[in-house]
Parts: C-alpha cells; sequence; structure tokens
C-alpha cells in the first residue's frame, strides 16, 4: 500500500515485513516494519532506507512519488542495517556523489559498515538546514540507542523524524495512532523494554531537553512500527515513564524445570505472592520468549527467578534470561531465588548473586527444596511466596 502521504509533501516509502517472526533474538509475532520517510520540497529529501533485501521495494514505492533519481540527498538517522542496509543499492541508483547526511559517529559507522565509498557529510548537533518550505534541525541523540543515533526535525512541520526511539515492532494496516489506539501500546512497551531500558537516563535527560529547546512537535515518525499523529505526548509520557522504573505491586516468576519440581514451587510461590494481593505472572522460560519476559519485568517489583541444579549450576535457559536482564539494568527492583536440586544445590546461590549483581534488594536468600516436593514443602513454597508478596506490597 506504500507510499503514503503522511502529511503534505512527506511519504511514507517504507516497506512491511509481515513475516520476521525473529529480531535479532528479539520475538517479532506481529512482524515489523522498515520506516523510511521522502520529503517532496525544493529539495527532495530521504529520510532512512530500509533492510538490504527490501532495497528494490523501497525504490519501487518511491518511483511512485518521484523519480528516485531526483533525491537531492540522503538523511541517515542510524546506522544498524534495518535502517542503512540498502544505502549502497539506492545510492548506486541515485548516484553515489549525492550527500548522505549523518551524525559524526554515522559518518564513523556507516564508513565500518559499507565498502562503497559515499559522499558523507556529518552534521552538527542543532545544525539547521533549509530544503525550500521547510526547515530542518538535527538532534544528537547518541546512545539512544547505538552511538551514531540522531533525530531529524522539520521545525516548519512539527515533525520528528525519531529513528528507533518511540518505535514498535508491528506490521499492520493501521498506520497511524488514532487508528489502532491503546492496542499498539502493548508493542511499544516491549520495544522500550528490550531496546531501550539500558538508556533510560538518557530518555529522561531527552525529554527534559526536548522541553527546554520548546520543540512543537506535532508528529513522530519512528523507523518502526505506526506513526504518532493524535497524540505524540503519549508516547512521549509514556517514555518517561518507563524510563523512571517506578515499579508496580507485582512479581514475576521466571522459571525453567527439569522433572516439574521447579514448576510445581514456581506455581505454589505465585500462589502464595497471589494470596496477598500482589500481582504476579509465572513464566515457564522454555514457554516464552526473553523479550516476552522482560516485557513483563519492566514494571514489576520483584523478580523471582528459578532454577534446577544441572552439572553443579543452573539451567542454561535461566542463565540466558539472567545474562539478558541484567544486561538492559533494571533498576528499583527486588529479588529472591528458588529451585528443585538432587545433591549439590547450586542454582539458588548462583541466582542470587546475579541478583546482587544487578543491584537488587535480597528478599530472602531463596528457597531449594531436595527433588520432588511434598506436601510440605508445597506449603514452605507458599508461604516463600507470601513473604515476596508482603515485600513487593511494601
Ligand atoms: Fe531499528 Fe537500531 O535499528
Amino acid at each position: 500500500m506504500e507510499p503514503v502521504e503522511i502529511a503534505k509533501g512527506v511519504y511514507h516509502v517504507g516497506v512491511k515485513d509481515w513475516n520476521i517472526r525473529d529480531f535479532h533474538g528479539y520475538s517479532t509475532e506481529c512482524g515489523t516494519t522498515y520506516n523510511a520517510y521522502l520529503i517532496v520540497d525544493e529539495k527532495v529529501v530521504l529520510i532512512d532506507t530500509v533492510k538490504k533485501e527490501f532495497a528494490d521495494q523501497m525504490l519501487s514505492n518511491i518511483s511512485e512519488v518521484v523519480d528516485p533519481k531526483k533525491i537531492d540527498f540522503v538523511i541517515s538517522n542510524h546506522t544498524e542495517m534495518d535502517h542503512s542496509g540498502a544505502l549502497p543499492r539506492v545510492m548506486h541508483y541515485i548516484g553515489e556523489d549525492k550527500p548522505v547526511l549523518c551524525s559524526k559517529m554515522g559518518h564513523k559507522n556507516l564508513s565500518a559498515h559499507f565498502d562503497q565509498k559515499l559522499n558523507y557529510r556529518p552534521v552538527e548537533n542543532g545544525e539547521e538546514l533549509s530544503i525550500g518550505s521547510r526547515k530542518l534541525v538535527f538532534l544528537e541523540t547518541r546512545m539512544l540507542h547505538w552511538p551514531d543515533s540522531m533525530f531529524t526535525f522539520d521545525k516548519t512541520e512539527g515533525i520528528l523524524f525519531s529513528s528507533d526511539a518511540f518505535g514498535q515492532h508491528y506490521a499492520g494496516y493501521e498506520m497511524f495512532d488514532d487508528v489502532i489506539d491503546n492496542a499498539i501500546m502493548p508493542h511499544a512497551k516491549k520495544y522500550f523494554a528490550n531496546i531501550l531500558l539500558l538508556y533510560a537516563p538518557k530518555i529522561l535527560k531527552l525529554a527534559e531537553q526536548i522541553t527546554e529547546m520548546g520543540l512543537d512537535i506535532r508528529m513522530i515518525c519512528p523507523d518502526h512500527g505506526i506513526i504518532w499523529r493524535k497524540d505524540p505526548a503519549k508516547i512521549i509520557n509514556a517514555y518517561v515513564t518507563w524510563s523512571k522504573q517506578i515499579p508496580l505491586n507485582k512479581a514475576v516468576v521466571v522459571y525453567d524445570t527439569m522433572w516439574k519440581s521447579t514448576r510445581k514451587m514456581a506455581e505454589a510461590i505465585s500462589d502464595g505472592i497471589a494470596e496477598t494481593g500482589a500481582a504476579v505472572r509465572p513464566i515457564h522460560i522454555r514457554s516464552s520468549d526473553r523479550s516476552n519476559i522482560m516485557t513483563e519485568l519492566l514494571d514489576a517489583r520483584a523478580m523471582v527467578f528459578g532454577s534446577p541444579t544441572i552439572n553443579n549450576t543452573i539451567f542454561p535457559t535461566v542463565a540466558d534470561v539472567l545474562t539478558y536482564v541484567k544486561g538492559l539494568r533494571p533498576k528499583n527492583r527486588m529479588g529472591t531465588a528458588f529451585g528443585s536440586y538432587g545433591w549439590s544445590g547450586e542454582a539458588v546461590k548462583i541466582i542470587r548473586e546475579e541478583l546482587e549483581a544487578m543491584g537488587a534488594e535480597i528478599i530472602d536468600p531463596g528457597l531449594r527444596i531436595q527433588y520432588v516436593p511434598d506436601t510440605g514443602a508445597v506449603a514452605q513454597c507458599v508461604d516463600f511466596g507470601r513473604k515476596i508478596g508482603a515485600a513487593v506490597n511494601g
């Protein structure tokens, strides 16, 4: 259905990737989009490109608006290859001497991705550029989420081309917030939890800067998912809330199991937490995906991890999730551990140390049950859950 004119003279010329289900380890149940935008003014400007394999599709989208050879320059807001993969093909087609505007780090990073010698023109933070009836300004957003990331703001029309920020991995015919409404928010939350949580302090600073600069943002065009045109403040405010990491009275019980003993513990512990009125969600790791687990953890006060002991250590899937969660640096959390074991039982201690390394407040040193939990052990688990629930409720 592309191209779509999303504002006067501004076209969405990106593509929908309906079938992708694994975006470098992030589960994309609804596919994703690679949004690219064409501004047709006195100058014709392309903002970002798409994944390499969609290059011709994007050129064909552009052709329906204007001959791609008429593009005067390309702006690369971000080097990651879902947005720059098609750049060599596009530049080859439109003319390799045409300027590619990017941040200083973008120049460095794009040069490290592609052999092709392109006419990179690094821009300064705050630099303005008139393209006819409208003026663009470039805003460096280093580490949101790569060193090269920047925003391009159309000052005249109030359109923020925000690169990955405010995006969602969601492919659909609903292209705008007013069409899809709140149904997009779980996708935006998952995107934040898995891509941006690590940079929460920078997001809070950026939100302050945007307020100080008095940017009149009337539309936000991210590089993935829907466009925020009815209420751009809604996603900015959600980012501020998520970045503050003020958790809810909620525990997530994340576990794996070998012979269902750790599962039995997880369910009894969850029952105990639920009895206290705290929200709780038990998640079996191999029935879920690490990116969905991280989304549940985003607003949880307690991270409760369970693992059987295998070969004197934790179960590999639990190690995977712990490594992933630790990398995203959740703050203001509590945690504890549990697990069934046969003879050595190191898993609980290892998990506790991982939680401590994340800065989580340890609710309890942890609960170990040998082999299969009997009625008494199940009651112990329920009690353990009540203790977690009481801590979560504060
Ligand atoms: Fe959508 Fe950081 O790439």
